[in-house]
């Protein structure tokens, strides 16, 4: 789908470019920011860092979920990607699982160089996810922010 996302995702755009900007890629030259939107109105911003050891790289959509789990925040509505691709870029199959933890439901915008944009639901990624009973989980792992 290519959509031209409202206004109420500029803010978003604009966390995505600042952490794309601070990517540390200089194995692949390819940069990638992330700004995760959480329930609470808050933005995480993410960029992927890479590693000598190439499989130590995080990608940014999961720096972003960090950011935010370590601020103990674990409820997202969005995110915006944007990379070095001209193409929007999807979040890789390892990130898809890692939202679906958070954000079965998730809405995604990506914005590629060019200007194209494309979004979509993270159910529509990533369908018949992998979970265990995630509502116990988080009931579980909810105690331990008190
Ligand atoms: N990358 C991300 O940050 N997110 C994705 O969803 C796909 C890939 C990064 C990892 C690596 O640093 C670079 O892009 C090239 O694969």
């Amino acid at each position: 789908m290519n959509v031209e996302p409202d206004e109420s995702w500029t803010a978003l755009r604009t966390v995505a470019e600042a952490a794309r900007r601070a990517a540390y890629a200089p194995y692949s030259q390819f940069r990638v920011g992330a700004a995760l939107e959480a329930s609470n109105g808050r933005a995480y911003a993410g960029c992927n860092v890479e590693n000598a050891s190439y499989p130590v790289t995080v990608c940014a959509e999961r720096v972003a979920i960090g950011a935010a789990v370590a601020d103990g925040v674990r409820a997202f509505e969005r995110l915006y990607l944007c990379s070095d691709d001209e193409e929007p870029v999807a979040p890789c199959g390892m990130c898809r699982q890692a939202l679906v933890e958070f954000a079965p439901d998730l809405r995604i915008v990506s914005r590629g160089t060019s200007g194209e944009t494309k979004a979509w639901r993270l159910s529509e990624l990533l369908p018949a996810a992998f979970g265990l009973d995630r509502a116990a989980a988080h009931e579980a792992a909810d105690g331990d922010l008190a």
